[in-house]
């Protein structure tokens, strides 16, 4: 069968879907937090070092083989060497199950931006968030019955995301227009806003003093490495897939400096927005700046929704504009990664994007629920923390190994220098061969052994088998499963 494939309607498309892809919820709380544990203005070192020496290459790799393969990343594989088609698979099912509890947390944004309308969370956003919103259980095995505005909530999130995706590229180069540039704007506003607050160069102060010395510790330089990895949505097929879509004769390289660079560039600029309100939570309460720090969800649904009730005016209004923010950061990432699992299941077996699309929302959905009972948020730790620690960073291992070593990386260079604005050196080829997979493998190393000396928070065996390396395994066994299986052949001229 032949088919003609999907393209984007222009370059500018194809960059304002690989930033929206990239700049996502990560780009808020995570590095905010990460760079403030990890040394603060010294943590640009490492990040920066890591966007360089890992980020942008690998980049430059996804975009590169989904370019010149023309397909999604289980087809562009297959194309190398029919046996490793299960890495493109691998890749997507990682990205599928991330997006099971990351749709679960936008739906927490959308009952937030209700919320806010009537800062709902009244004196105590802490006891709001864990007792009233969440409900929490007494642990993961008490599950405890779903709680239906995080499950409506969801409903709503995977029926836009549907949407999004319906056309493919056409559909998904409409969103971008809007999804891109509103969270940047929210955040400007959430800047000026944060900056102009008493107490935010307190904030701003402890977010970037620098601690040289954290740079001799090799965990500052471990968490630097996965930051980026997460943050630009390597390892999860979303680049290889999007890239697919670009006319061969396309720019490689400045399209990933520019992605790469965007996506730092609002990382570090939310800083600014987070740390200066921290400064002013502490200021108000008067509470040191390292007391009010929180991680994760802690920061988005405590330490805001508190800081948004303190403010002097217009407490609704930035509420509203924080949450707003937060979805329209999400929904791009997250309907990424179903254009990939989408692009791979048309390809494999030839029908329509409408229906691989139904399938896909659908599991996706109903395997979220567990996330949105009263142990969910319990469950959800659980597994982004073995997925994004161990499947992610595989997978970028296993692309610098075959591409390093199996279709060679100096094939690659020629082929993306022969095309692109600028060119690249041979520098790229030893970090591809060399320098990426050593630090990735250490990563991999290093975070196992931290796991064999202290299980994951103590958790007891069977949450971190259920959770945790069961998950992990049979994502792998799965991605070999659909490589196995027989399919119709579709051609995409
Ligand atoms: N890159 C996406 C994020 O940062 C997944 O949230």
């Amino acid at each position: 069968m032949e088919k003609v494939r999907d393209r984007w309607s222009s370059r500018k498309v194809f960059l304002l879907a690989s930033i929206g892809s990239a700049v996502g919820l990560g780009n808020v709380w995570r590095f905010s937090y990460v760079c403030y544990q990890n040394g603060g203005g010294a943590f640009l070192i490492p990040y920066f070092v890591a966007l360089f020496t890992a980020g942008i290459p690998l980049m430059i790799l996804e975009y590169a083989i989904g370019q010149m393969m023309n397909g999604a990343a289980p087809e562009s594989f297959a194309k190398i060497r029919k046996k490793y088609e299960w890495i493109g698979w691998w890749a997507l099912l990682i990205g599928f199950v991330v997006m099971t509890y990351y749709t679960v947390i936008m739906s927490w944004c959308f009952s937030y931006l209700i919320y806010s309308l009537k800062l709902s969370w009244g004196s105590s956003a802490q006891d709001f968030f864990f007792n009233n919103f969440l409900g929490l259980s007494s642990g993961h095995g008490d599950l405890g019955g779903i709680r239906w505005p995080i499950f409506l909530g969801l409903i709503f999130v995977w029926v836009s995301i549907f949407f999004c995706v319906i056309k493919g590229t056409k559909s998904v180069g409409k969103v971008v227009l809007i999804t891109v540039p509103l969270p940047i704007i929210c955040l400007v506003l959430l800047v000026i806003r944060g900056v102009t607050l008493p107490g935010a160069m307190e904030g701003l102060k402890f977010y970037l003093n620098p601690d040289f010395k954290v740079l001799l510790k090799p965990d500052v330089w471990l968490a630097a490495y996965s930051q980026i990895f997460f943050s630009l949505s390597l390892g999860f097929g979303v680049l290889i897939a999007y890239a697919s879509y670009l006319p061969k004769k396309s720019d490689v390289v400045n399209n990933a400096f520019i992605t790469g660079l965007a996506d730092a560039g609002i990382s570090f600029f939310a800083g600014f927005a987070v740390f200066s309100t921290l400064g002013y939570l502490a200021c108000t309460t008067g509470v040191g700046v390292d007391k009010v720090v929180a991680a994760g969800p802690g920061l988005a649904f405590v330490t805001y929704p508190t800081i948004i009730s303190l403010l002097p005016f217009g407490a609704a209004f930035f509420g509203v504009l924080f949450f707003i923010m937060l979805l329209t950061l999400g929904i791009d990432s997250a309907f990424s990664l179903v254009e990939a699992v989408v692009a791979g299941g048309m390809e494999k077996w030839g029908i329509s994007r409408w229906k691989v699309n139904f399938i896909v929302c659908a599991t996706a959905f109903f395997l979220g629920i567990i996330f949105t009972t009263r142990a969910g948020l319990y469950w959800l730790d659980v597994v982004d923390h073995f997925i994004t620690t161990f499947g992610l960073v595989a997978v970028g291992l296993a692309e610098c190994l075959i591409i390093g070593y199996v279709l060679g990386a100096e094939r690659i260079r020629r082929y993306v220098n022969e095309h692109s604005d600028f060119s690249i050196g041979k520098w790229w080829n030893i970090i591809i061969k060399f320098i990426t997979p050593s630090i990735l493998a250490v990563l991999i190393l290093k975070n196992l052994w931290n796991e064999i000396k202290i299980p994951y928070e103590k958790y007891p065996g069977w949450v971190l088998f259920a959770g945790g390396w069961g998950i992990v395994v049979l994502v792998v066994i799965g991605a070999y499963l659909l490589m196995k299986v027989k399919t119709k052949k579709i051609n995409f001229g």
